[in-house]
């Protein structure tokens, strides 16, 4: 009688689990439908975003960059990319002409955690000191004209109000970056006065956002480069758009014609997102509740997150790991998004990459073939709802461009190309895979061959030199 008891209570458990789990996969379902009016509220936010300032959720904040690389920058130049975990510092020989990178050396330096939560200053020091000794180890290589000033391009990927191409004043902090007395003050300003304090002369000619950088590095490449998403610790995306449909934009109109954009789409809201309890809860208990709602749904800083949100539930509720809650499951962004995605490219028989990271990372050991099953489904429900979110995100950008229809009057589509960065497209193969497939389904059969998606590991980092060259101070003495 007692084993048959207890059989009962753990069929009762696991069929309350598997409530939990169809209650989930419900809630964050994406049927097409559902992601085109996601699409559609993008493209109108855009609109809405570039008519006023404040006019949207959506900032379109003007970047200053009307003119894209075109292959003939020349000379060495320096980036500097902040905006995730970690920093890169980055040097190029700029061949000019056509002669693309003839040389190039980069270093990446993790910022300590306490640096992301601290004080202004302090973070800036400690960027300025790395970036001033990747100065000093320059060598023979690499050639600067005598008497010039060395010049930087700096990526920092973080929503920016830009005053000019190199200035701007910080709107907010995202990506668990938290630091007093940087919003409303120009970061280049922050950055020159650090560089000062290491005795290092170098000057700021181009503050980019890492779309922009992605988005201008890409175009060196390639021609068709229109666009640029990132998919890594935050999401975001930019674009080419036409400098009269910037109703915002009082300035003088560039000669280009053309301005591009820089959409913040992290902080994108619309009702037809399809928002769980979980991600109320992660968003409320977050350091920025209330913002970059579109980010917390997809990005990587979040997915691992959300997924160790729903085993809490079904651990306290259906006691998925045994009568007591782990403790590690309890621990706010112990689970990392790279580890659910290991886990979820699990393709063993037994699940055992699962077992061996629900042991190491929650303490959850000798779980069932059964609950590890769950474990992925998990995994794969919250994966797939980001990314066909942000194919849906993509899409819309491609309305607002009229890129996303095949020409009307029978002539061929124009290749279209958007340059993508990002550890999470770039090293999460099921999220990647899936976001493809969902844009080509939305796009359907004759536009999805000319739309291309095209990874640009660190194209942000080339693409902030670049732009650092076509803003130099020594510019029109060449031209001259
Ligand atoms: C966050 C930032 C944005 C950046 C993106 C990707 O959304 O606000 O500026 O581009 O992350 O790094």
């Amino acid at each position: 009688a007692l084993v048959v008891r207890h059989r009962m209570r753990s069929s009762g458990r696991w069929a309350r689990a598997m409530a939990i789990l169809k209650d989930l996969e419900e809630k964050c379902a994406t049927p097409i439908g559902k992601l085109r009016q996601v699409a559609d509220a993008m493209t109108v936010e855009m609109l809405a975003g570039l008519a006023s300032e404040g006019g949207s959720k959506l900032k379109m904040l003007i970047s200053y960059v009307d003119n894209l690389p075109t292959g003939d920058e020349t000379g060495l130049f320096y980036a500097l990319d902040l905006g995730g975990t970690n920093f890169r510092v980055l040097r190029v020989q700029l061949g000019g002409k056509g002669g693309y990178v003839v040389r190039q050396e980069f270093e990446e330096v993790s910022i300590p955690p306490n640096l992301m939560v601290g004080s202004s200053s302090e973070l800036f020091d400690f960027i300025a000191a790395a970036l001033a000794k990747f100065v000093a180890s320059e060598g023979e290589e690499f050639h600067l004209p005598v008497g010039r000033q060395r010049e930087l391009g700096f990526t920092f990927s973080f929503p920016v109000k830009q005053t000019s191409i190199s200035s701007g004043t910080l709107i907010k902090w995202t990506k668990g970056f938290a630091i007093n007395g940087t919003v409303g003050e120009d970061v280049v300003a922050e950055l020159t006065k650090a560089m000062e304090r290491q005795g290092l002369d170098m000057r700021v000619t181009a503050l980019v956002n890492d779309t922009i950088g992605t988005l201008a590095g890409g175009r060196y490449y390639d021609n068709d480069v229109v666009a640029a998403v990132i998919l890594g610790t935050g999401t975001n995306a930019a674009y080419v758009e036409h400098a009269q449909a910037i109703p915002k934009w009082h300035g003088l109109l560039p000669k280009s014609g053309k301005m591009v954009i820089n959409m913040e789409w992290g902080n994108f809201r619309s009702s037809h997102l399809p928002i769980t309890e979980y991600d109320q809860a992660l968003d409320v208990e977050s350091l920025n509740p209330g913002e970059q709602i579109f980010e917390k749904l997809i990005s990587g800083m979040y997915l691992g997150e959300i997924v160790r949100r729903v085993l809490l539930r079904m651990a306290e509720e259906a006691a998925l790991f045994g009568d007591s809650v782990p403790p590690n499951l309890e621990v706010q962004f112990i689970l990392r998004t790279p580890d659910m995605s290991a886990m979820h490219h699990d393709t063993s028989s037994d699940l055992r990459v699962v077992g061996t990271k629900l042991k190491d990372i929650l303490g959850i050991s000798n779980t069932s073939l059964k609950t590890r099953k769950l474990v992925v489904k998990v995994c794969d429900i919250i994966a797939s709802r980001g990314a066909r979110l942000a194919a849906a995100g993509i899409l819309g950008v491609l309305k607002k461009q009229d890129r996303d229809n095949a020409a009307r009057d029978g002539s061929d589509m124009q290749r279209t190309v958007i340059a993508m960065d990002g550890g999470l497209y770039e090293h999460y193969t099921r999220f990647r895979n899936c976001l493809e497939t969902t844009l080509r389904e939305m796009l359907g059969e004759e536009a999805a061959p000319s739309i291309v998606i095209k990874l640009a590991s660190d194209g942000s980092g080339i693409g902030a030199a670049l732009l650092a060259a076509s803003h130099s101070q020594y510019l029109e003495l060449e031209e001259s």
